[in-house]
């Protein structure tokens, strides 16, 4: 059995919960290893759309075991409502959720605090949270559940909060009492799901089960080897998986990226490939590139090589999913950046970045519909060339391929890594 880490190798929303939700029935555990509620993961099951922020995408599978790892930030009011949502729908959360003793707490004051951060982040208190975590004032899910001490803790950190507020003249956490009581209620109901999460992720290795794990947003968010410093404040890459779990990079059996057929990005940044005109528009209103956290439009491009080749290198990928092929069935010709003047690799400044031009080559279009197709033969030729021309530009397989929302609009190459790591 593989243990296999899941992830977006461009600038996130690539599909990634689609595809995990996909896989989720080949493996024991799924697990979540960084990001928080910034995240937003769509699986569509016949009439029904779920959007996934916290809890890992396997969750829709009856029964099956997901773990919240040590390396995400965790908003007990954004986890509950999520729950809720999900019990709703007939899920038993409480029996299929462990979460990690070692997560940060996320409160509103983080929130607050983000009003100083302008790089078009999602407003979540992400960014801020994971400061204190690095700032080594942060409480995690253990000092939360900690009766005696979490007061004293929380006491200190909003008492630096308020400083900070009135230093840069940001309105002062409101009522920092009654959220203190509000998460301590909260606390009483996540305390039977807590537990050591490495522990159980380990012991369930060694005991011959498999864990898949989940990323949230892209490598080219990714706090070191993203777009800094227009990025988020964890680590999305294959690394990130072993920080967030406390599962050993000896035990990772395969790393799978997941890419978007075309390119989108939400928020401040770099993004050479952008398309700013009506064929952005276009691939924005067919795709429905719009952000399933905060709702806003996503940017839209072309599919980028010099990225992936980049994030293929630092994620080491043994295979990839591309993903939303539908989305360009009515483009007449695709341009696909085959690399940018004057630069080789990928620059390290957003100056450089910004300056880089890309360099173009068109492919023809298929002009006909792939929606739902699940044989690779079914594809129209033009397709098929499309797939194996960014086969051999990246040097990465492409296993998988997506052509609708739905579990059933897949298709999975025989023979592929893809299919070795997921059988
Ligand atoms: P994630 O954050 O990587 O999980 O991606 P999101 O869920 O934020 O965004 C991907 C969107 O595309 C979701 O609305 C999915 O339902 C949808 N989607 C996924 N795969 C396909 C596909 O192959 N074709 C189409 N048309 N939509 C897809
Ligand atoms: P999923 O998991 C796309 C972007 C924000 C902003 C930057 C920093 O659904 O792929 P943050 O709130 O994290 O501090 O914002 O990162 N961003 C995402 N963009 N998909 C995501 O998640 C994202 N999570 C954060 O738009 O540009
Ligand atoms: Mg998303």
């Amino acid at each position: 059995m593989s243990n296999v880490i899941v992830l977006g190798s461009q600038w996130g929303d690539e599909g990634k919960g689609k595809i995990v939700d996909l896989i989720s029935d080949r493996f024991d555990v799924v697990a979540r290893y960084q990001g928080g509620h910034n995240a937003g993961h769509t699986i569509i099951i016949g009439p029904k759309k779920f959007v996934l922020k916290l809890i890992p995408s396997g969750i829709l599978h009856p029964g099956k075991q997901v773990v919240i790892g040590n390396g995400l930030v965790i908003d007990p009011v954004a986890l509950f409502s999520e729950i809720e949502s999900l019990e709703s729908a007939g899920i038993n959360v409480a029996a299929q959720l462990r979460i990690s003793d070692r997560a940060h707490v996320l409160f509103p004051a983080h929130q607050l605090m983000e009003k100083r951060i302008h790089i078009g982040t999602t407003s979540r208190g992400i960014g801020p949270c994971y400061e204190d975590k690095a700032g080594r004032r942060g409480i995690r899910i253990a000092d939360l559940l900690d009766l005696e001490s979490f007061p004293a803790l929380y006491a200190e950190l909003m008492e630096e909060k308020i400083t900070v507020a009135k230093a840069f003249g940001i309105e002062g956490p409101t009522s920092p009492e009654t959220v203190r009581s509000q998460y301590q209620a909260l606390a009483e109901r996540l305390r039977p799901m807590v537990c050591d999460t490495a522990e159980f992720l380990n012991a369930t290795i060694k005991q011959g089960r498999s864990v898949l794990f989940e990323g949230a947003q892209g490598t080219m968010l990714d706090l070191d080897h993203g777009t800094y410093p227009y990025v988020t404040s964890s680590s999305a890459t294959a690394g990130g998986a072993c920080t967030g779990t406390g599962v050993a990079p000896t035990r990772i059996n395969g790393i799978i990226g997941i890419a978007k057929a075309y390119l989108t990005r939400v928020g401040g940044g770099p993004f050479p490939t952008e398309a700013l005109n009506a064929q952005g528009e276009a691939i924005r209103e067919r795709g429905n590139e719009f952000g399933s956290v905060t709702g806003r439009p996503r940017r839209c491009g072309w599919f980028d090589i010099p990225l992936l080749r980049y994030t293929a290198m630092i994620n080491g990928f043994d295979s990839m999913v591309l993903t939303k092929l539908d989305v360009l069935d009515e483009v007449d010709q695709i341009p696909v950046c085959t690399g940018y003047r004057g630069f080789e690799g990928m620059p390290s400044t957003v100056r450089d970045l910004e300056r880089a031009e890309p360099v173009y080559e068109c492919l023809p279009g298929w002009r006909t519909s792939t929606e739902g197709i699940s044989r690779y033969e079914d594809l129209p030729s033009k397709a098929q060339e499309y797939v194996t021309y960014l086969e051999r530009k990246t040097g990465v397989e492409i296993g998988c391929v997506s052509t609708g929302p739905e579990r059933n609009q897949t298709i999975i190459r025989p023979n592929s890594r893809f299919s070795d790591l997921t059988r």
